[in-house]
């Protein structure tokens, strides 16, 4: 079942996203060579309370930590640790909000000080698949297929690779609703959008083959060949008049 959200619903989760998307902005600056991902796994949680949210994938499904921080290799779901941050690493931070009830979801990834620019693109790319590709089909009388065909076409003709086996989703009262949300797949296909469908889109970028594997700890997802990968998320609201970001920053 899908749920469609009330103009009331969104204005929540537009609030719940403010929350989110300011505590991503704060953590792009903390983020420093030297630090441990359990650093920022605190300094995230402290934030989105002081900010009136609590974090959202706190004891989900026995999810451990705060929030996913996922370095190099690492595509998703990285569970925090003692490991540091280093020069020339690559870190993304994946962080739910709960807020009045109402989730929503971001991820942002960020170069640990100097990277190469090679790498630097295909964080670009990530992001860019979604503003300068999915985004646009992001409306009523477009399908969902058109999302998700929208974004492997911009990451594919840059020469990188799209997960398959994790996806995007609603987001609501729950943080994964119906439906899914692919990053690949065929225009005209799928469910037709709709006013009120909040969708939470994650393209999930490789530098090589898009094959992943799960870790022992049963949540880290790596690429299967050890190249790097790249995610970014935001939460996205439907309405007549097109897209909104709920969970956007400038950075
Ligand atoms: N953004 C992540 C996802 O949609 C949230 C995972 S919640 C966790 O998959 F608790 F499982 F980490
Ligand atoms: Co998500």
């Amino acid at each position: 079942m899908i749920s469609l959200k009330s103009k009331r619903e969104v204005e929540i989760m537009r609030e719940s996203g403010k929350i989110l998307a300011s505590v991503l902005s704060e953590l792009s600056r903390f983020v420093k060579p030297g630090l441990r991902t359990l650093d920022i796994d605190k300094k995230a949680s402290e934030l989105i309370r002081e900010k009136g949210g609590e974090p959202a994938f706190k004891g989900y499904r026995g999810y451990p930590a705060n929030v996913c921080i996922s370095v190099n290799e690492e595509v998703v779901h990285g569970i925090p640790s003692s490991r540091k941050l280093k020069e020339g690493d690559i870190v993304s931070v994946d962080a739910g909000v709960k807020y009045q009830g109402y989730f929503t979801d971001a991820a942002r990834t960020w170069p640990v000080g100097e990277v190469p620019a090679e790498i630097r693109k295909m964080i670009r790319v990530t992001r860019d698949s979604l503003y300068k590709a999915g985004l646009e089909k992001m409306r009523p009388g477009m399908r969902l297929g058109d999302i998700s065909h929208a974004i492997q076409k911009f990451i594919e003709a840059e020469g990188y690779g799209v997960v398959r086996d994790f996806v995007g989703h609603g987001i609501g009262r729950a943080i994964h609703e119906e439906p899914q949300v692919p990053n690949f797949g065929k225009p005209g296909r799928g469910i037709p959008l709709e006013a009120g469908l909040v969708l939470a889109v994650e393209p999930m970028v490789t530098q090589g083959g898009f094959e992943v594997e799960i870790l022992d700890d049963n949540w880290t997802v790596v690429t299967s060949d050890g190249k790097l990968a790249s995610h970014h998320e935001d939460t996205i609201a439907i309405t007549e008049s097109g897209p909104e970001v709920l969970t956007y920053f400038e950075e």
